[in-house]
């Protein structure tokens, strides 16, 4: 089939490279001259694992090409739209980017015989798909079931395993408005092997917040368990395990830490939250999800002055192990790493930074930090050190952080060291859930 995708960001290029690589023919639009240059010559613009190699196989069979150009959309049987959909100031969702898009396919197709299908992937508050479809009328003087199609198929990707999720999805969700967008979008999904749930645009917009709220949820509910298991004794770590095994429960995102980012959970739950008061509808739950992942990150001072003693860690000389969201990612998009940082420049601590990925994006927003080129060197001479991300490096045996670190505080926000192991080379440690002494 022959795809257009708008937007080459996270979503929009590994749609494309996972697409074409499945046998389709795709065209990636991006407004971003400079990532359209690196796409084409084969250097995906963001990091993700086994992305430049599928790139580079895509590019050679000529099943991707990357342009500024919009032309592709008149001859697509489905255009995809992957733009971002960033938060106002108040929270809300600001849909400048799909809308623009909107307005360049109505453009493209004002002139088009050909019968295209406009599928939003973008995450959207739901009714932006049929919102889209009327500008689309608007722009082209075409009709909607008649000249074109409209869809939305969420997209449910992990930074860090992008082009995996894609390829292995749990399930895939198709909100379809006509007839022809419903079976050109099974057309296109037939060689995945999961459940796929046909229903329509709205429906296929709220599954997706009604997910990444749900997961935030249940992470924020294992922090608030997590800090209360520090207060009595207990190994947060120990409880989640016991009950992960339940299967009702599962282990997965039971993973308390320093707090959830990336570009997805905080601001989609900011999105439908506002959505929602929008429609005089009060989310209670939703608040105080949110509440508890804004406050999470300081926990990790609280942690330090817990060692240190009220007012000691002011100005001290501390490292900050990892600053992506997430490991495996460069992305530093709502990152834990920021608050934790700004925390500790309030106090006129001296920091010294490491990540193996994200340091370059980091230095965007904290240039007058110091950077480390290994997590040796940060750990140098540092009197606290702050464990944010969990990148596999920094699991390394403790007598490393004893060694190098001139006193041997150890605050663990992602839990990466054996607490007992760490204990036993003389590391003062302190992990978030970590309730023993
Ligand atoms: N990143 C994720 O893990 C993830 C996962 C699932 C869903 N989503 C959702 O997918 C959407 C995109 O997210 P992302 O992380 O890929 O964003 P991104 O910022 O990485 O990419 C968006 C791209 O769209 C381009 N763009 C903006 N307006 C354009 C226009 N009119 N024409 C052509 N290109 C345009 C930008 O230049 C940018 O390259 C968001 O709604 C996000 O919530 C993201």
């Amino acid at each position: 089939m022959k795809l257009t995708i708008i937007g080459a960001g996270y979503v929009g290029l590994v749609s494309g490279v996972g697409y074409s690589s499945l046998g389709n023919e795709v065209t990636c639009i991006d407004v971003d001259e400079n990532k359209v240059r690196m796409i084409a010559a084969g250097v995906p613009p963001i990091y993700e694992q086994g992305l430049e190699e599928a790139l580079s196989k895509v590019l050679k069979e000529k099943k991707l090409s990357a342009t500024t150009a919009y032309s592709s959309i008149s001859s697509a049987d489905l255009v995809f739209i992957c733009v971002g959909t960033p938060s106002r100031s108040d929270g809300s969702i600001d849909l400048k980017y799909v809308e623009s898009a909107a307005e360049q396919v109505g453009n493209e197709l004002r002139n088009s015989e050909k019968f295209v299908s406009i599928v939003v992937r973008s995450t959207v508050i739901p009714g932006t798909a049929l919102n889209v479809s009327k500008i689309i009328e608007g722009v082209s003087g075409k009709k909607h079931g008649r000249d074109f199609g409209i869809g939305m198929v969420p997209e449910f990707l992990k930074e860090g395993t992008a082009l995996e999720d894609f390829m292995n999805p749990d399930r895939i969700v198709m909100g379809a408005e006509d007839e022809k967008t419903k079976e050109l979008l099974e057309e296109l999904h037939k060689g995945f092997n999961c459940p796929k749930i046909h229903t329509d645009s709205k429906t296929a917009e709220m599954v997706k917040y009604a997910s990444n709220t749900f997961l935030l949820t249940k992470i924020s509910f294992v922090n608030e368990l997590a800090n209360f298991c520090e207060r009595i004794g207990v190994d947060a770590k120990e409880v989640t395990v016991a009950m992960g095994l339940d299967r009702r429960i599962s282990p997965h995102f039971l993973n308390f830490g320093a707090g959830a980012g990336g570009s997805c959970f905080p601001k989609d739950v900011k999105a439908i939250m506002a959505f929602e008061k929008s429609m005089g509808f009060q989310p209670r739950i939703l608040e105080v999800v949110w509440e508890t992942n804004v406050k999470q990150p300081l926990r990790m001072t609280e942690l330090a002055e817990a060692a240190l003693g009220k007012g000691n860690l002011d100005g001290k000389k501390v490292c900050v192990l990892g600053l992506a969201f997430k490991a495996d990612t460069d992305d530093m998009r709502e990152a834990a790493s920021i608050p934790i940082i700004k925390e500790l420049q309030k106090r006129d601590c001296k920091i010294a930074a490491y990540d193996p990925k994200a340091m370059e994006n980091a230095k965007k927003i904290f240039p007058d930090i110091s950077y480390a080129a290994s997590f040796e060197d940060a750990l140098r001479g540092a009197e606290v050190c702050f464990i944010v991300t969990e990148w596999k490096e920094f699991k390394r045996p403790p007598p490393e952080f004893k060694r190098l670190m001139k006193s041997p505080i150890v605050i663990d926000g992602r839990r990466v060291l054996d607490p007992l192991e760490a204990k036993k080379t003389g590391l003062v440690y302190k992990g978030i859930g970590y309730g023993k002494k």
